[in-house]
């Protein structure tokens, strides 16, 4: 089949699977094609309207926005938390909304990594987001341990996924801490998270999870699943907006907890205005916050997750495998023949949302690309990542992008750039 093809048949499912009437709920960038949204989902209907009231409370209420606001302040974070378990699969108490992403593996490893003679190790994979590895390398040398004996990184065998009998055989009895991808942020491999966290509790690991390119693209169930803890941003997927809070999951066999970065959010929130000079931590995982939670910076998020609430995590799913389905069919059939591989994979059990074509030209392919009105990102060495979403992208948007990215490599439209390195996004 030929491009015209491809979006015929495009067209056919748009009509049949339509997102109902969803994607008027985002305001996506003018003009473009946005397939990025696995970097930063756009702004929705909804949350500029969260927004909008939280900014409005504070003009009408000053700090009686604590408790006076229609979402009150001082349980904001509470509250997008309950939200928040729905998507990934948790308890009451479990979730709280909070800081950022990295900041919030600090607080796990400042809380429950306990290191000790014979079990000191913090096993991470090679192919990491490298400010987990920053956090986890600056957090031994902290604590005085040397960091080629207590880190342990996972080899990746084609340097683009894990094996996971090569992450089984990491965790042995002297790993206290594994921290793994849900989703490799590169690849979009999805990781069999109860199956690792079985393994590595049967050596006396715990596994925390960085869950930044799954929460939103594939439904968790981190109760059942027995993940000690997760963390991740609310940015991408979930439409949080730039900077937005972060999540926290603590299962609740570690609850209650005293915080290691403690602060007087952390507190018990009938007892948090006592002042008293010792913490009485909150129950549940808010015990892991520490300061202000940014009011402004969590609005947006109540809109996302109303939007998330109606549609449900296994529809956004059953969606989101056949667009990405879609998107690798196409790829194979008319970009496999100009040097494209398919890095991500192909079993719909071991893919999260997005894909990664791999080509030695991808950073000039992607500025070409934005140029054409394809919002891709590249991430290196190689790779044009695709983010379709299953709330807003159609499947003729997604064909003619692919169709896009053919005509520019057989143009050579892409040779006019520079070579060098594409800008951040
Ligand atoms: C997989 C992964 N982990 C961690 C981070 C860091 O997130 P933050 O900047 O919110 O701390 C990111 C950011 O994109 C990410 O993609």
């Amino acid at each position: 089949m030929r491009c015209a093809q491809w979006l015929e048949r495009a067209e056919r499912i748009d009509r049949e699977d339509g997102l109902q009437g969803l994607r008027q709920e985002f305001l996506l960038p003018d003009g473009v094609i946005y397939l990025d949204g696995n970097s930063l989902g756009p702004l929705t209907l909804r949350g500029l309207a969260h927004l909008e009231r939280a900014i409005a409370d504070w003009r009408r209420l000053g700090v009686g926005g604590w408790q006076g606001a229609e979402v009150p302040w001082f349980h904001l974070a509470e509250t997008i938390g309950t939200m928040l378990s729905d998507i990934v699969g948790a308890e009451p108490g479990e979730v709280i909304a909070t800081a950022q992403t990295t900041l919030n593996l600090h607080q796990i490893l400042q809380t429950f990594y306990r290191p000790t003679g014979e079990r000191h190790v913090v096993v991470t994979d090679a192919l990491a987001f490298p400010s987990d590895l920053y956090a986890i390398a600056g957090h031994l040398k902290q604590r005085g341990l040397d960091v080629r004996r207590s880190l342990r990184l996972i080899a990746s065998r084609d340097g683009r996924t894990l094996a996971a009998d090569d992450v089984r055989d990491a965790i042995g009895d002297d790993v206290a801490l594994a921290v793994l991808p849900g989703v490799l942020y590169r690849s979009g491999q999805l990781l069999p998270i109860g199956e690792l966290t079985a393994a590595a509790h049967d050596h006396g690991a715990l596994v925390a999870w960085d869950l930044s390119h799954a929460v939103g693209a594939v439904p968790l169930a981190l109760h059942r699943d027995g993940a000690d803890f997760g963390f991740f941003c609310t940015y991408k997927y979930l439409c949080g907006g730039p900077g937005a809070i972060g999540g926290l999951f603590v299962h609740r066999r570690h609850l209650p907890v005293r915080p290691g970065m403690a602060g007087w959010f952390s507190s018990d929130k009938a007892r948090q205005f006592d002042m008293s000079a010792e913490l009485e931590p909150s129950a549940g995982a808010g015990a892991l916050q520490v300061g202000t939670p940014p009011i402004l910076a969590a609005a947006p998020l109540l809109g996302s997750l109303e939007i998330y609430r109606k549609v449900g995590m296994d529809d956004v799913r059953r969606r989101s495998v056949r667009q990405t389905e879609f998107l690798e069919a196409m790829a194979d059939d008319v970009l496999a023949e100009l040097g494209f591989q398919v890095a991500t994979p192909r079993s719909a059990h071991a893919r999260g949302g997005h894909v990664a074509l791999a080509h030695p030209e991808a950073a000039r392919l992607s500025r070409a690309l934005k140029d054409r009105g394809v919002v891709p990102d590249f991430r290196p060495p190689d790779v044009v990542r695709l983010g379709p979403h299953p709330l807003y992208t159609s499947f003729e948007e997604i064909a003619r992008a692919l169709a896009i990215l053919r005509e520019i490599v057989l143009q050579g439209e892409h040779l006019r750039y520079p070579q060098g390195r594409e800008e951040v996004g």
